[in-house]
C-alpha cells in the first residue's frame, strides 16, 4: 500500500492523488495529449495569465558545452542585478524571446534550489527553424535575453507525494534529458525508488552524461552505435506494475514508449515531446489567407500551421503543441474544431484559433493572415 505523505515545500501539490486511477489516465493514446492534459491542470491552478505575462530581462552568465560532439550547450541566465528569480519545480520550462523575435521553449535543467540562476540546454539543429542556431551563435556570455515563465507543463509528482505509484522510471532520449535531470535529483533527494534508461546516438552526443552517471546503477545508458536502435522493450526495460513513467525525447521514442506501456498494467505515463504531435482523426480542409487570397490545402495528417508555413515561412509559431498561443490567428469565416486547451471560451467566441493544432469543423476556413 502506498502511504501518502503531505507534499514538502518545493513539491507540486497533488494533481492526480485525489483521483481514482483508471486506464484512460494511466495510458494516453497520443503522447501529446499528456502535455495538453497537464497544461490544462496547471493553468487551472494558477491565476489566469499571471505567469504567462511575466517577462524577465536576464543576462547570459555562463555557456558550457554539454555533449562531447559540441552540439549541445547550456546557458546559465541571471538577473543583471543578481536578484532572486521566480521559483520553479522539476519539469518547468522558459519561453526564450530570441533577438530575431523567435520564441522558443527550453526546459529548466538546473537546480530548483538555486534561486539566482536558470540553466537551460540547447541542441544545435541545423534544419530546425533557426531557433537553436540563434541560441548557439547569437547568445554569448553577457548577452541580454528576455524570458517568460517559468511555466510547468510536465510536473513531477513523486510516489507518496501525490502519486499512488510505488516507484519511478525515467526514460530520456538525447536532449530530452533536460526536464528529467531535476526530477532525478528530486527523486533521489526524497529517497524514492527510481531508475532510468538514457538513450542517444552515441556517448559523444549524449548531454550531461557526467551528471547522469553520478547516480551509478540506477541509470542504464544505451546508445544506438553500441546497441542498435532501441525497441519499445529496450526503452521500457523491466517495467513493473505500480510505476510512474516519465518520458522525454524524440517522437519515435515517445511513441514507442506510449505503445509499449499498454501491455503493462498499473503504469502512469507522463510524457513530454519536443516536436509537433501527430494529427489524430484529421479531415482535409482548405485555408484561405484573407489578406492575399492564397488558398492552402491541409491534408488529413498535417496541421494548418505546417501548410501555412509552406507559403508564409515568417508565420509566428513556437511550441507547435497548442499551449504557447504564439500561432493564434483570427478566423474570419468557417467553423473551427478547437484542439487546444488554453483558449478561453471568450477567445474562441471572438474567433481566435491556434493553427498548430486546431482544425476546421467543415471544409474551409478564412483566416486573417
Ligand atoms: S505554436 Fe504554440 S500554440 Fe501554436
Amino acid at each position: 500500500m502506498t502511504v501518502r505523505r503531505p507534499a514538502p515545500a518545493g513539491l507540486p501539490a497533488d494533481l492526480y492523488g485525489k483521483r481514482r486511477r483508471d486506464r484512460a489516465i494511466r495510458v494516453f493514446d497520443a503522447v501529446a495529449q499528456t502535455r495538453f492534459r497537464w497544461t490544462e491542470l496547471v493553468n487551472r491552478r494558477a491565476p489566469a495569465g499571471r505567469v504567462d505575462d511575466r517577462r524577465l530581462a536576464l543576462t547570459v552568465a555562463e555557456r558550457r558545452v554539454e555533449a562531447h560532439d559540441t552540439d549541445v550547450i547550456s546557458l546559465s541566465l541571471v538577473a543583471p542585478d543578481g536578484r532572486e528569480l521566480p521559483g520553479w519545480r522539476p519539469g518547468a520550462h522558459l519561453d526564450l524571446e530570441l533577438p530575431s523575435g523567435r520564441l522558443r521553449q527550453y526546459s529548466l535543467c538546473g537546480d530548483p534550489a538555486d534561486r539566482r540562476s536558470y540553466r537551460i540546454a540547447v541542441r544545435r539543429i541545423p534544419d530546425g527553424g533557426g531557433g537553436s542556431l540563434e541560441v548557439h551563435e547569437a547568445l554569448p556570455v553577457g548577452a541580454r535575453v528576455t524570458v517568460r515563465g517559468p511555466r510547468n507543463a510536465f510536473p513531477f509528482v513523486p510516489p507518496g507525494y501525490g502519486s499512488d505509484t510505488a516507484r519511478v522510471r525515467f526514460v530520456a532520449g538525447g536532449i530530452g534529458i533536460t526536464p528529467i535531470l531535476p526530477m532525478m535529483r528530486m527523486a533521489d533527494r526524497l529517497g524514492v525508488d527510481w531508475s532510468m534508461i538514457y538513450t542517444g546516438r552515441g556517448r559523444d552526443a549524449i548531454p550531461f552524461l557526467d551528471e547522469v552517471e553520478r547516480f551509478g546503477d540506477r541509470v542504464v545508458v544505451r546508445t544506438d552505435d553500441a546497441h542498435g536502435l532501441p525497441t519499445a522493450a529496450d526503452l521500457l526495460g523491466d517495467l513493473r506494475p505500480g510505476t510512474a513513467l516519465y518520458c522525454c525525447g524524440p517522437v519515435p521514442m515517445t511513441a514507442a514508449v506510449a505503445a509499449g506501456v499498454r501491455d503493462v498494467p498499473e503504469v502512469e505515463l507522463h510524457s513530454e515531446r519536443f516536436s509537433a504531435p501527430p494529427v489524430l482523426d484529421g479531415r482535409p480542409f482548405t485555408v484561405e489567407l484573407a489578406r492575399t487570397g492564397e488558398i492552402v490545402e491541409v491534408p488529413a495528417d498535417r496541421s494548418a500551421l505546417d501548410r501555412i508555413l509552406a507559403v508564409r515561412p515568417d508565420t509566428a509559431y513556437s511550441c507547435r503543441q497548442g499551449f504557447c498561443r504564439t500561432c493564434r490567428v483570427r478566423v474570419l469565416a468557417g467553423e473551427v474544431e478547437h484542439r487546444d486547451t488554453v483558449l478561453t471560451p471568450d477567445e474562441r467566441a471572438a474567433g481566435d484559433m491556434l493553427v498548430c493544432v486546431s482544425r476546421c469543423g467543415g471544409d474551409h476556413l478564412v483566416l486573417d493572415l
